[in-house]
């Protein structure tokens, strides 16, 4: 990222409506939403943004990605509807689940997608079935190498797969339009983009010997939130500048290769929105009990968890802030959501939370960076624990 940006998590309006808050809810801050946008298409120049709506499906959110000129990936028929009632033009929804029934197809097809990913030859005759005519995305397989969430077992084909899918494509009326990749949610490496798109150049080297010429190549999500913390609590600080550079190189190095004449789309998820989403949430008890190896261990439980905005604790320990006791004394503690369910803590076997000493229930507490996957993650409540409202910061209240 270029030196003068002021690009990032926690921005002033955010923790201002934070401050404000006195109920619990997440909070998006659609200026800092748009401002990533911005930053993205900056640092990707030409590049088509379609923003992976499971991220954050929200209305405002969509409605105001489809202004600045937006499309989304869409999962399913359900999606795409309301990705169009948002205000997203159907030219610019991408399908991008492989996994589809013969009845997602057609539901798809007739609310206007011509735009598929798939991964199979199953899929690929299912799709020219229910959707003839339409235009395909092949979806490698990447190793996941480097990602706190590797995605790699479910989706995407080898090499030799791909080259089969796009020909029968090609012989069942399909358009074989282009390759998809993706190389792991919350990538932290370059490297791991440097091997898709060597990949990539040999399946698109491999296609037009058969005579078989693509039009884009869809590069995905994985790039990364910039205010995480991992599951040992070390904080994640992903190299910015030198992913986009390799994803600049790697684009320019595919459009040199000859017969294809190529467009590139990113699908970020969680770098559009992890960072400009924040819950206030509150504690709901600081405990201290003895365990069976006789230490004493602090438990911090807070109003939400896993069930209910926090589903990510797998992989992160989200960050939080205690506005009510800045700079107060701390203790070590386990963090852990409402619900009776022992899956609902942070991970901690490797690195405990510090927070105040002095908690007591009721106190806000804020978690910061965890716009992504939240709503979208949330059960209908859990043990009786609600969905957590959503507001958002608008331009004119920033
Ligand atoms: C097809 C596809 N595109 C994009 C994304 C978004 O990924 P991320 O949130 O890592 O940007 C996902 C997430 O699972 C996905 O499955």
């Amino acid at each position: 990222m270029s030196a003068t940006t002021t690009y990032g998590p926690d921005s002033a309006s955010l923790l201002d409506a934070l401050a404000a808050a006195a109920e619990d809810q997440i909070v998006f801050d659609l200026p800092g939403i748009e401002d990533g946008y911005d930053t993205l298409v900056r640092e990707l120049p030409g590049v088509a943004v379609r923003f992976a709506m499971k991220a954050c499906p929200v209305d405002e959110v969509l409605a105001l990605l489809a202004r600045r000129g937006s499309g989304v990936d869409a999962a399913s028929p359900i999606e795409v509807e309301q990705a169009l009632r948002a205000g997203v033009p159907i030219s610019r929804v991408h399908y991008g689940n492989t996994v589809k029934s013969d009845r997602n197809i057609a539901d798809a097809f007739r609310l206007g997608i011509t735009d598929f990913a798939t991964d199979s030859l199953e899929d690929v005759r299912a799709v020219a079935e229910h959707a003839p005519g339409s235009r395909v995305f092949c979806r490698l397989a990447t190793t996941g190498e480097g990602a706190l969430w590797g995605l790699s077992n479910k989706y995407g084909c080898s090499p030799d797969d791909a080259l089969a899918i796009m020909e029968t494509a090609r012989d069942l009326g399909l358009t074989p339009a282009g390759l998809s990749v993706h190389v792991g949610s919350q990538q932290m490496t370059s490297d791991a983009w440097n091997g898709a798109f060597d990949r990539i150049a040999d399946v698109l080297t491999a296609l037009a010997a058969r005579g078989i010429f693509l039009d884009h190549v869809n590069l995905g999500g994985g790039l990364p939130a910039l205010g995480y913390r991992d599951k040992h609590g070390r904080t994640l600080d992903p190299p910015m500048e030198k992913i986009f550079t390799v994803i600049r190189e790697g684009m320019a190095r595919l459009s040199a290769l000859p017969g294809h004449d190529l467009g590139f789309v990113v699908e970020p998820g969680r770098y559009l929105i992890a960072d400009h989403g924040a819950i206030r949430a509150h504690v709901s008890r600081l405990s201290a009990r003895r365990r069976p190896d006789g230490k004493r261990q602090y438990w911090l439980y807070l109003s939400c968890g896993k069930f209910n905005g926090l589903y990510e604790m797998d992989q992160l320990q989200y960050r939080l802030v205690f506005p009510s006791h800045r700079g107060a004394e701390s203790v070590p503690a386990v963090v852990a959501g409402p619900t009776c369910d022992s899956d609902d803590a942070f991970s901690h076997e490797d690195g405990l939370v510090p927070v105040p000493k002095e908690l007591a229930s009721g106190d806000p507490v804020w978690v910061m960076s965890s716009g992504a996957y939240a709503t979208s993650y949330m059960t209908q409540g859990f043990n009786g624990f609600s969905p957590l409202p959503y507001t958002w910061i608008d331009g004119e209240a920033a």
